[in-house]
């Protein structure tokens, strides 16, 4: 355990009062039993249990048992001093058909997990899409059909009414990035298409869920009750490889498909540019209305770090013609991710300078190393990840200094948990998970982050 010399409110490094430390997790990722106690299955359970598409044919059958394990989780949380929790709903337990029937015995996991938190001192924050559409909503098309839309909101409608007087801050959806390019481009994420006509429409359908459900929660949610309601995107800053004009036209075909596709028309109403080139052929057209309906006020934005791309121009990466540049001199990740700290930083200030002004939480930031399935003791070393975090969470503090309104940091992740396609393979919890027993350790950065907490930043120093 790291002490501080110095707690007091006027402790230099602190960060701001009201500054908010958490953890995230996933539906799928975490709780397991996806259908149980009547809930419907989801594209990533069809996915994962579909013959090589994820490591070692893992599944989210079991992964960290959360569902019926919440109580020691939440005990968990209390010990390391998280001050919110940001989890994600399961659509399908909550309407097995993805429409329709309401599953009052899916609301009721929720419903406890939130009281549970707020009994513990642990804010919700909840999620309602990350990733686990409703097979049956696949079945009628997906994200590709226009009527997902509205079926998102009624879901939607059905949490608020559920949890909207407990839920302090609520996303509509996890990265839609991910969603459309690894669901609907490359194929390597649940629904496993390779389309590039497809990609687009999904990203426009996703973002007019996101507005239905935003316009959704306005006409619901009584303004006294009301918390606040935005949208979680991943950031992963370019920077040209070099000064050629071709590296950096790569750099903003690059920006634009994979930062500004989603936040543009969000916060200005207009898909950027590049984008009509990038997809060529494959590009809508799009209604005034569509973008209207996009473009909802929204009140926090969350913000997913965890890397960056060094970007040249690369004429076969189709669609977007750019390519990433491995830096020599830096460490990776156990995911092949540069480790940048300067780069969370330098997002939290480009979405301000970019957008304007707007409350952001940092949603996700992490990393996976390699670390032993099971543990002896009561901690586990991981030097890597502890580096990792503390230089992240100092490259946030740069930014408050910087003006950049930010609010709260989700560690990513507060259990090792079933990394999607990567399966169990790659372990980004700071509580370490063991899948054969699900016992759970606190690893070394749990407990440097659980003193981060307690010091409100100060222990990270300078
Ligand atoms: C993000 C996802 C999250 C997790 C991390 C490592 O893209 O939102 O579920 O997989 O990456």
């Amino acid at each position: 355990m790291i002490d501080s010399p110095d707690n007091s409110p006027t402790a230099p490094h602190r960060f701001p009062d009201g500054f908010i430390w958490g953890a995230a997790t996933s539906a799928y990722q975490v709780e397991g039993y996806p259908t149980a106690d009547g809930g419907g299955p989801s594209i990533w359970h069809r996915f994962s249990h579909t013959p090589g598409m994820t490591h070692d044919g893992d599944t989210g059958d079991v992964a960290c048992d959360q569902y019926h394990r919440i109580a020691d989780d939440v005990r968990i949380m209390r010990e390391l001093g998280l001050q919110s929790y940001r989890f994600s709903i399961a659509w399908g337990r909550i309407m097995p058909n993805g429409t329709g029937a309401v599953n009052d015995a899916g609301i009721g996991y929720y419903d406890r997990l939130v009281d549970l938190l707020l009994d513990n001192g642990i804010q919700p924050n909840a999620t309602l899409y990350h990733w686990d559409l409703p097979e049956a909503i696949d079945n009628r098309g997906g994200w590709l059909n226009r009527d997902v839309a509205s079926w998102f909101a009624d879901y939607a409608r059905t949490m608020y009414h559920a949890l909207g007087d407990r839920v302090a801050l609520w996303a509509t959806l996890n990265e839609p990035w991910v969603v459309t390019d690894a669901g609907y481009l490359t194929g390597v994420h649940a629904p496993g298409h390779e389309n590039l006509f497809e990609a687009p429409l999904a990203s426009h359908n996703l973002l007019r869920a996101h507005g239905m459900a935003v316009q959704a929660y306005r006409a619901e949610v009584p303004a006294s009750a009301r918390s606040r309601i935005g949208i979680v995107v991943n950031i992963e800053p370019k920077y040209p490889a070099s000064t050629s004009a071709d590296d950096v036209a790569a750099t903003l075909r690059a920006n634009a498909y994979m930062n500004r596709q989603y936040l543009d028309p969000v916060f200005h109403g207009y898909y950027p540019e590049p984008l009509r080139e990038i997809f060529g052929e494959a590009w809508p057209t799009h209604s005034d209305d569509d973008m209207a309906l996009i473009r909802q006020p929204i009140d926090w934005l969350g913000v997913n770090y965890y890397t960056r791309a060094v970007t040249c121009n690369d004429p076969l990466a189709l669609p977007v013609r750019a390519g990433r540049v491995t830096q020599r001199e830096h460490a990776y990740t156990a995911m092949n991710w540069e480790v940048y700290p300067q780069g969370l930083t330098d997002t939290l200030t480009w979405i301000r300078d970019t957008y304007g002004e707007i409350p952001i939480y940092v949603t996700e930031n992490g990393s996976a190393f390699y670390d032993p399935p099971t543990v002896e003791g009561d901690t586990l070393d991981d030097p890597l990840r502890v580096w990792y975090l503390r230089d992240h969470l100092r490259a946030v503090r740069r930014a408050i200094a910087a003006g950049v309104d930010v609010r709260g940091y989700y560690a990513w992740s507060l259990l090792d948990n079933f990394e999607w396609s990567a399966g169990y393979a790659k372990r980004f919890g700071i509580v370490h998970v063991d899948f054969a027993t699900q016992k759970r350790t606190l690893k070394r950065s749990a407990r440097v982050y659980a003193d981060v907490i307690r010091t409100h930043g100060a222990s990270l120093g300078g």
